[in-house]
């Protein structure tokens, strides 16, 4: 997708972090905006900074979770802009926890707002992004958690490997239509954002998120102080996703000093070696 002035992005997640300035970077290229996130508040206040002309951006607020309000967003993006060229699933949350401490609702929290957010994204905006004589592009974020098996993350994990092999395979699906859209799968590693306080965002149905302790909380305090450790902002992610946009690539993978690892874990599985701790 070479063209972004006057297409139409729809954001979500947009409210903070990654998703926000995917945001920004959409309006400097002159794109309407659809953004949605499950703080409405804080969207309409971060989409008024935007700067954005009046009548080219609206603002939802969608629980990605939910399939019918991931309908009700496509049905008001395709009718307010006439199209969506540009659709980033991107809201997201995070959870850290010895895999046996995560409780069945920690797993439908996680699993619902990270894997099957993406699962309606593309539901109800591509079928519609096909029949477009313009096409468009899908960007799924996932995580660099998608590629490895990073411990005290196992829910997270198991929803970003999910979202690396859901976008693999429409790609490939993609290509043998020979289809306008592309996609593009965003993996970054650690990014100062609100991620690591997610729990601002559990949904009530969900009941309230254990306090952890011992080895739980230990998962929690590593995740954190590597977040704030990030050394790519989430701008540099935004700027990365719409390079690969234009130039229809795939994988995204801004933080290059991860390529270790995932090659580690690659040898392992193709030399049948037991896992290399990470
Ligand atoms: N920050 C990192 O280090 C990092 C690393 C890898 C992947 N990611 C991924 O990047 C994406 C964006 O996260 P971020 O780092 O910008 O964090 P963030 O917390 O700053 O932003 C996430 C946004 O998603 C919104 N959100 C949460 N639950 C929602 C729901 N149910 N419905 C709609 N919106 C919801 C939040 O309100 C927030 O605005 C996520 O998918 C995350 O997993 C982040």
């Amino acid at each position: 997708m070479q063209t972004f002035r006057d297409r139409t992005a729809v954001i979500t997640g947009a409210a903070s972090g990654i998703g926000l300035e995917l945001a920004r970077r959409a309006a400097a290229e002159g794109m309407n905006l659809v953004l949605a996130d499950i703080e409405g508040d804080k969207l309409a206040e971060a989409a008024a900074g935007l700067g954005v002309p009046e009548g080219r951006l609206t603002t939802q607020r969608v629980d990605v979770s939910q399939e019918q309000e991931i309908q009700g967003l496509a049905d008001a993006a395709f009718a307010r802009f006439g199209g969506v060229h540009l659709l980033c699933n991107n809201a997201g949350i995070g959870m850290n926890r010895v895999t046996w401490e995560h409780t069945t609702a920690d797993w439908e929290w996680v699993l619902g707002v990270n894997l099957m957010s993406v699962v309606h994204g593309i539901r109800h905006f591509l079928p519609r992004m096909l029949e477009q004589a313009e096409g468009g592009h899908v960007v799924n974020t996932a995580s660099v958690a998608g590629l490895l098996s990073t411990p005290g993350m196992a829910a997270y994990n198991v929803s970003k490997h999910g979202v690396v092999t859901l976008s693999e395979t429409l790609y490939t699906e993609l290509q043998e239509l020979k289809a306008n859209v592309g996609v593009s799968l965003l993996c970054p590693a650690w990014v100062p954002t609100g991620i690591h306080q997610s729990d601002r965002n559990r949904q009530a149905r969900f009941g309230p998120k254990q306090t952890a302790s011992g080895i739980s909380a230990r998962y929690e305090e590593r995740m954190a102080k590597a977040i704030h450790s990030g050394r790519l902002t989430a701008a540099d992610m935004a700027n990365a996703v719409f390079d690969a946009v234009a130039a229809d690539r795939f994988y995204v993978i801004p933080h290059r000093k991860i390529n270790h690892a995932i090659q580690l874990r690659m040898e392992d599985i193709l030399n049948l070696r037991n896992p290399t701790p990470l």
